[in-house]
């Protein structure tokens, strides 16, 4: 039998199932490995937004952490939306102190409505103390551009030299996501010191696309330990992520932007 991967993510809820951590289980579950959660914030959405957001206490993250540090091996890390610079800290202290091969950090600094999630001391910590722990660094226009202070990419020349930038800030790779392009297509851009590689989709015609970014992250976490290196970990988890929002019509669910589908593959 194949082995069987743990792999945690580190991330804020999604009530209505179909983003934040609840996104995370269900791809950890769809893509065949264990998932294991630390939760950091407890957010109140569904398909029409954000209403609010309770943070979770410092001491329950640690809590959290260490239970699953101190019995699971975990292999990879998928590190989501994280509000505070009190929990930055935290966890880019713990990460220093495990040996997990693969960390996978979606810098979550806007919610799908375009409101932003993370302040600007947060913001610089980000880039300082927990960028430089990351294998890649997931973010989409608004994120990369707000990183760097330059304004929104609007094509892929842009895109490609913002990716190149990021990797100042000590991540070892970065793939830069045009979801927000404006382009019959949805190009994502891969960025290392010795790989520029472009993973290109036609762009789906749906309004349900909630919850892709933490989808494509958690894909990213799940699938690295059994690849040979990021293109071929990419490659899968655009192929799986691509079906999820092709079949994102059959769900039904909410009254605006619905979940990608899952379990597509699953579920006849
Ligand atoms: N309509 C679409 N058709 C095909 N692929 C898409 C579409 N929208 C997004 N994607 C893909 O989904 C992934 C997530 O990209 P996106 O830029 O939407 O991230 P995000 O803004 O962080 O998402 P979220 O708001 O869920 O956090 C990327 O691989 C992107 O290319
Ligand atoms: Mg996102």
């Amino acid at each position: 039998m194949e082995k069987i991967y743990q792999i945690l993510s580190i991330s804020g809820t999604d009530p209505s199932g179909g983003a934040g951590m609840q996104a995370d289980l269900k791809t950890f579950a769809a893509l065949g490995v264990y998932g294991a959660s630390v939760i950091t914030s407890l957010v109140s959405q569904n398909t029409l937004g954000i209403q609010k957001i309770f943070s979770v206490s410092e001491k329950c993250i640690i809590s959290q952490i260490d239970s699953v540090i101190s019995d699971l091996k975990i292999s990879a890390i998928k590190i989501g939306m994280i509000l505070k610079s009190s929990v930055i800290h935290i966890i880019s202290e713990k990460l220093q102190k495990c040996f997990v091969p693969w960390i996978v950090l979606d810098p979550v600094i806007f919610a799908k409505d375009g409101s932003r999630l993370l302040n600007q001391e947060a913001e610089n910590l980000l880039k300082n103390t927990l960028i430089p722990h990351a294998s890649i660094i997931t973010p989409n226009l608004l994120e990369a551009g707000l990183l760097l202070s330059r304004p929104t990419a609007c094509n892929e020349k842009q895109m490609q030299e913002q990716g190149r930038s990021l990797l100042k800030y000590g991540c070892k790779s970065v793939l830069i996501k045009g979801g927000h392009l404006n382009t019959k297509n949805s190009p994502d851009w891969f960025i290392s010191k010795e790989n520029e590689i472009r993973f290109n989709t036609d762009r789906i015609f749906t309004k349900n696309t909630h919850g892709t970014g933490c989808t494509l992250s958690a894909a990213l976490a799940a699938l690295r330990p059994k690849c040979k290196n990021w293109e071929t970990t990419i490659k899968l988890a655009k192929k799986w992520l691509t079906g999820a929002i092709l079949n994102a019509n059959q769900l039904k669910i909410g009254h605006g932007n619905g979940p990608v589908h899952h379990f597509y593959k699953v579920w006849k």
